[in-house]
């Protein structure tokens, strides 16, 4: 074992402008082996832009984004390969989108869009991926019956249930969220927020995840950044952030959460 002293994730001083637009500046936080961040704000507040450069789907501007890969070296990923890059994002990531379509291969089957994942990363056997395939369904509660059906003859929250699945199948050490129920029907959220905590928690995922939400920081995670106009203006556990904020952009924010 890699010594747990050491963050997986660490950002520092990240950047990233659009011209002269501000997406997101001098961010810096660590992330821990099983912990789960939120990172919330309003819209336009650059969480999506930091998520991006976070996970080297997008170049920054200015500053760095250190990772310690399962052989216990840490590595800048700027400095990765583009082939270093794809094979961290098959292998030992998940990316949840906020539309599941961004996240399913769409004219394919269920069972294939799991199998798929495992597959590049080098499993062959029809059978076991087959077998993997109607075993992640069942964990995200999608009858196995449906194994041949596609995405597309699915309901909202049935596919971003297909695109947890098919994101954890490879049981990656990290997952990026964007506002993972953000497209569903309220009356949907909730089960698929329950199921992803309890994914979480069995998996020991660590994990970012971007909403507005802040009943979906509370549920999901134990640390959680505020971001206004691309700044942080307050970090903390998310006990304390949402039960005593300090910066007023905060104290705004929880004072207009409806009332349970
Ligand atoms: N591709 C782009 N080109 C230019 N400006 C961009 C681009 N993407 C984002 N921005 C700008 O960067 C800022 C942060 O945007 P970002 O999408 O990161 O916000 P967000 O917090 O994810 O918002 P939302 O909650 O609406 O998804 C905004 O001012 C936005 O206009
Ligand atoms: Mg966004």
């Amino acid at each position: 074992m890699t010594s747990d002293a050491t963050p997986l994730l660490s950002v520092r001083g990240l950047e990233k402008r659009y011209g002269a637009r501000i997406g997101c500046t001098d961010v810096s936080f660590d992330l821990w082996p099983g912990e789960v961040l939120a990172v919330v704000g309003e819209s336009g507040s650059g969480k999506t832009t930091l998520l991006s450069c976070v996970s080297a789907r997008l170049e920054p501007t200015a500053g760095t984004v250190s990772y310690r890969m399962r052989d216990g070296e840490t590595r800048d990923l700027g400095r990765l390969t583009e082939a270093e890059r794809r094979f961290l994002a098959r292998t030992d990531w998940g990316f949840v989108h906020q539309n599941p379509a961004d996240g399913l291969r769409m004219r394919v089957s269920a069972g294939a869009n799991v199998g798929e994942r495992l597959m590049a990363v080098g499993n062959r056997h029809y059978g076991r991926l087959r077998e993997a395939g109607a075993d992640w369904l069942g964990r995200v509660e999608i009858d196995a019956a449906r194994i041949d059906d596609r995405p597309t003859e699915f309901s909202g929250g049935m596919r971003q249930r297909l695109q947890i699945a098919r994101n954890l199948v490879t049981h990656p050490r990290l997952v990026f969220m964007d506002e993972p129920t953000g497209g569903l029907d309220v009356s949907v959220q909730a089960r698929v927020l329950d199921l992803l905590r309890s994914l979480v928690a069995d998996l020991g995922l660590a994990a970012i995840v971007v909403t507005h939400d802040l009943a979906v920081a509370r549920l999901l995670s134990q640390r959680m950044i505020v971001m206004k106009a691309g700044e942080v203006v307050e970090a903390g556990l998310t006990d304390r952030v949402l039960d005593d904020p300090h910066h007023p952009y905060t104290q705004l924010l929880v004072a207009s959460i409806p009332e349970a």
